[in-house]
């Protein structure tokens, strides 16, 4: 699978999630076999007035993301251009468009799934962007913005013709948000429709989605979301490894929580943002519903630490999970793509 000239080490994608797929997470699954990590949605305007706060979401591991990849959102040609080379400026490998998100603040500047109604405008991005960096850019788009103006094939033509190297699928409308089931025959529609690869995307769960979508769809790679929150070794799964022991799981949770709390730099918050990843982590294992009553109550980071390594070096895998029906304990008006 390559994005432009760049090889990935696997077809297999981590999909940018707003508050999730922050360095921490993404070192991780990039640890466990994801060919590629994308950052959460950026905002083009705070890349060019460069705000500090803004500049923040480009912190990676070096090292460890490689190839890196930078979403940006916007509306405007121009600022998505200067943004880019910000981006750019910062280590960016690939300039990722987001053209999917659905939420109102972002829709409403004309940004996110907006550009699904103007494919020209969102063709002039990719120009734009490509002509200042000289970097790979690809776009994440959904099917349309709803069941009356499903598009995708149509705005996946128009990026193509301007030089994007890879397109990205979620086949939801905006109207659908989360709802209902991502429709996988227009991912094959699009692959069919386009001469570059097509990365297939939406309710993704387990290594048998993956290779169903693959077969089903003719797609040349999979990303996935939810699915691997609080289950990076989903990725390893996927290249025929093994699933975590408990004991490893026990000491990657750990990790992953020291990682958060340097990079999130206040510990406070930290130990807040870092529950929604207890709450994955401990999906499917037995005591789970207790543990997590009990970690929302938790406020430094030394209870913190007690309590997963508490539950962790205990827990063992509940017999009658069976990876469905929980609440994932999402807040999907803030999900943004
Ligand atoms: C919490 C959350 C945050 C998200 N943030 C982004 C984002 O920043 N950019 C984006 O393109 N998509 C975003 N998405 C959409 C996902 O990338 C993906 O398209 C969607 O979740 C469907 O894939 P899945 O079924 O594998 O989760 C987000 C989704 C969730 C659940």
């Amino acid at each position: 699978m390559r994005i432009g000239a760049i090889e990935l080490k696997s077809k297999w994608i981590l999909a940018p999630m707003a508050g999730v797929s922050e360095m921490p997470f993404r070192r991780l699954a990039f640890r466990y076999g994801a060919g590629l990590c994308p950052t959460e949605l950026v905002s083009s305007e705070g890349l060019v007035r460069a705000s500090a706060r803004t500049l923040r979401y480009l912190r990676r591991d070096e090292e460890a993301e490689r190839p890196f990849a930078v979403q940006i959102f916007g509306g405007n040609p121009d600022s998505m251009a200067r943004a880019a080379v910000v981006a750019k400026e910062h280590g960016a490998d690939i300039i990722d468009i987001n053209m999917g998100c659905p939420v109102p603040k972002v829709f409403k500047s004309g940004a996110g799934c907006a550009l699904m109604a103007d494919p020209a405008r969102a063709a002039e991005i990719v120009r734009r962007i490509r002509e200042a960096t000289g970097l790979p850019v690809t776009a994440k788009i959904r099917s349309g913005l709803d069941s009356k103006r499903i598009n995708c094939v149509e705005v996946g033509l128009a990026l193509q013709e301007a030089g994007c190297v890879a397109i990205a699928l979620h086949p939801r409308t905006r109207a659908q948000g989360y709802s209902g089931r991502a429709d996988w025959s227009l991912i094959r529609e699009l692959k069919e429709a386009l001469e570059i690869p097509v990365i297939g995307n939406g309710d993704v769960k387990t290594v048998a989605d993956a290779h169903r979508m693959l077969e089903e769809t003719g797609c040349d790679a999979v990303m996935i979301g939810r699915g691997a929150l609080g289950n990076p070794w989903l990725f390893r799964q996927l290249q025929g490894g093994p699933p975590p022991t408990p004991e490893e799981r026990h000491r990657v949770v750990l990790e992953h929580f020291e990682d958060h709390v340097a990079f999130r730099e206040d510990p406070r918050a930290a130990v807040r943002t870092f529950r929604n990843h207890i709450g994955w982590y401990s999906r499917g294992l037995v005591g789970a519903a207790n543990f997590r009553a009990r970690a929302m109550e938790l406020e430094t980071v030394d209870e913190v630490r007690r309590a997963l390594d508490e539950f962790f070096s205990t827990a063992l895998p509940d017999p009658r999970f069976h990876g469905q029906s929980e609440d994932d304990g999402i807040d999907y008006r803030t999900a943004y793509g």
